[in-house]
């Protein structure tokens, strides 16, 4: 619970930091750095509660169990709700749907095909 969460002053979050640009890692000057749009969230969760944040990173596969044996205290990974995991686990709402979009203008259409079309000259 909450309350728990603010008691032991840690929130634990498990994450698969394999999955650009949701989790992912980087090295700075050697060291490990865990980096993406859910590490940033989850940051900002952590303090918004007043919390130290501790991000442990493990197999896709691994982070359900570990939610259910309370080995971490949140998922952020990514994860999409299913009708199978709804029966261990509670979702929070929606936070980012994946239905993301460049847009141009529509007089560049066929101007603008891929990725070299976009080298400034068209
Ligand atoms: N969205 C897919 C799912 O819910 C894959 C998520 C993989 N996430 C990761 N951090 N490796 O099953």
């Amino acid at each position: 619970s909450l309350q728990r969460i603010k008691q032991k002053g840690t929130l634990v979050v498990g994450m698969s930091a394999d999955y650009p640009p949701y989790e992912f890692t980087t090295k700075e000057h050697g060291k490990t750095k865990y980096v993406g749009f859910e590490v940033s969230l989850v940051k900002q969760l952590a303090k918004d509660i007043g919390v130290k944040l501790v991000i442990k990173n493990m197999d896709f596969d691994s982070l359900l169990v570990a939610l259910e044996t309370g080995k971490i205290d949140v998922i952020a990974s990514g994860m999409n709700i299913t009708s199978e995991r709804k029966k261990s686990v509670d979702f929070s709402d929606t936070y980012y749907s994946g239905d993301s979009y460049f847009l141009i203008n529509k007089s560049d259409k066929d101007k603008l095909v891929n990725a070299k079309s976009f080298n400034g000259k068209t």
